[in-house]
């Protein structure tokens, strides 16, 4: 089971940049406990995704299976977490294996014909996947690939597999007038909320994950983060501390570094999540991506020294399944030797628990989330856990953590120019926006 350490948030260790436990009283505890409850909103499905059936997903999986190539489409949180699957559960997966895995999840033309260049369309399963069956960048390389399929003379649907909303939008439209392979992704659940829905778990089955093992590690964490007591409850203590750090000290943006790099794509997964459910009408806390030691010479500088504007979230990892001893070569050498003896996983532990220390003896807030190992189990609890104390800062900030209002207009201009019906002034608005950017050197 993950364990989170909040002794570095309080000021018994970090002195005045610290809370005190009565701070916590001014959290509504009560009034999460009855949103939750009341089902207010209908995208909290995302915390039944645990305890959901697999059995499709793993036939499907099996299919997908057959072919050589799995190329994921996707963007955003249709692509986030499937890809944080694959990079934690199977890193170079493509050289180590005899399938190879692909995820577009942009439309950079380059990317795309790289990647059909490396792989044989023939043997590619192609998974698509959009909650909404509209988005622009998805549908495009959907249509690009569909039309590519039929210049090979193959059969779009034994290569297609959907993932998309059980009724709702284009996608489920296509698949049920062209007869193509389909999974459905739970009508409340929102993209960035879907990672443990057949969005990531189709992924984790193609690789060889056993998508029971993740969803196990969610339902075990599940409960105690629903426990409506604050002291209990992990999720709330989470959200309600770095909600505290924000209102009493300022504390606006949340760093994720995980210690291992298996872990990298976690941290972009974590930060779309935060970022879209909680960055609204000037609230909310602004997610930064980082990974150890790696950032330790990068980054850390910031941390330590730069604005006191951050909490640092560190996962520690406990096991590596894998070691390394240094050898006993320029052992005397005077400033070298010392390493010798010592093993790979020892100081990257060492080296996460003294940025800790320091950041702690500064002054810094810090948690530390401890992950017994990287494998489905824990992976699925991550997940889990992170949802939750998504939706719940989100609650305790009085915004909707499943909106994205922000990204909207953007998409409409883009619709205008692309020529979308009923966006012909966004393309007026956006040639004008031409003509007027004068001050170009
Ligand atoms: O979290 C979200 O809802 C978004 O980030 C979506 O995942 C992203 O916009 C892609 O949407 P869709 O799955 O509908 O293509």
């Amino acid at each position: 089971m993950i364990r989170i350490n909040f002794s570095n948030i309080m000021k018994d260790s970090i002195g005045k940049e610290g809370l005190l436990k009565g701070d916590f009283k001014k959290v509504n505890i009560k009034g999460i406990n009855e949103i939750i409850a009341s089902k207010k909103y209908p995208e909290l499905d995302f915390l039944n995704l645990p305890y959901e059936d697999t059995s499709a997903v793993k036939e499907m999986g099996r299919y997908a299976r057959g072919f050589d190539y799995f190329l994921l489409l996707g963007i955003g949180g249709s692509a986030l977490g499937p890809r944080s699957i694959l990079e934690s559960m199977s890193p170079f997966h493509n050289l180590r294996s005899k399938s190879g895995v692909f995820i577009y999840d942009n439309v950079d033309p380059a990317t795309l014909k790289n990647i059909l260049n490396l792989i044989d369309l023939k043997k590619t399963s192609i998974n698509v996947i959009t909650k909404s069956g509209s988005t622009a960048e998805t549908i495009a390389s959907f249509m690009i690939i569909y039309q590519k399929l039929k210049d090979e003379n193959l059969k779009p649907e034994d290569h297609l597999i959907v993932t998309t909303d059980p009724e709702r939008g284009n996608l489920r439209k296509i698949v049920n007038d062209y007869g193509l392979k389909s999974l459905p992704i739970a009508s409340g659940v929102v993209g960035r909320y879907s990672v443990l829905s057949p969005v990531g778990l189709l992924l984790a089955e193609v690789i060889g994950v056993n998508s029971d093992d993740v969803l196990k590690g969610a339902k075990d964490i599940h409960e105690r983060c629903m426990n409506p007591k604050l002291w209990e409850n992990p999720a709330y203590l989470f959200s309600s501390g770095l909600y505290l750090l924000k209102k009493l000290k300022k504390r606006n943006v949340t760093v994720m570094v995980p210690y291992a790099d298996r872990l990298k794509s976690f941290s972009e997964w974590f930060c779309q999540l935060w970022a879209e459910s909680l960055c609204k009408d000037g609230k909310g806390l602004t997610p930064y991506p980082s990974i150890g030691t790696t950032d330790q010479h990068s980054q850390l500088q910031a941390w330590m020294e730069g604005p006191k504007d951050k909490v640092v979230v560190f996962l520690s990892i406990e096991d590596y399944g894998a070691d390394i001893e240094m050898p006993d070569v320029f052992s005397k050498m005077e400033g070298l030797g010392y390493l010798s003896g010592h093993t790979l996983a020892e100081l990257i532990k060492i080296e996460q628990e003294a940025t800790e220390l320091a950041l702690t003896k500064n002054g810094r807030p810090n948690i530390t989330i401890k992950v017994p190992v990287i494998d489905a189990y824990h992976l699925g609890q991550l997940f889990h856990f992170f949802e939750i104390a998504t939706a719940v800062t989100g609650f305790l900030y009085g915004i909707n953590p499943f909106n994205q209002p922000g990204v909207e207009e953007g998409k409409n201009l883009t619709y205008g120019m692309m020529g979308k019906k009923g966006y012909e002034a966004k393309k007026e608005e956006f040639e004008r926006y031409r003509k007027g950017k004068k001050l170009e050197l």
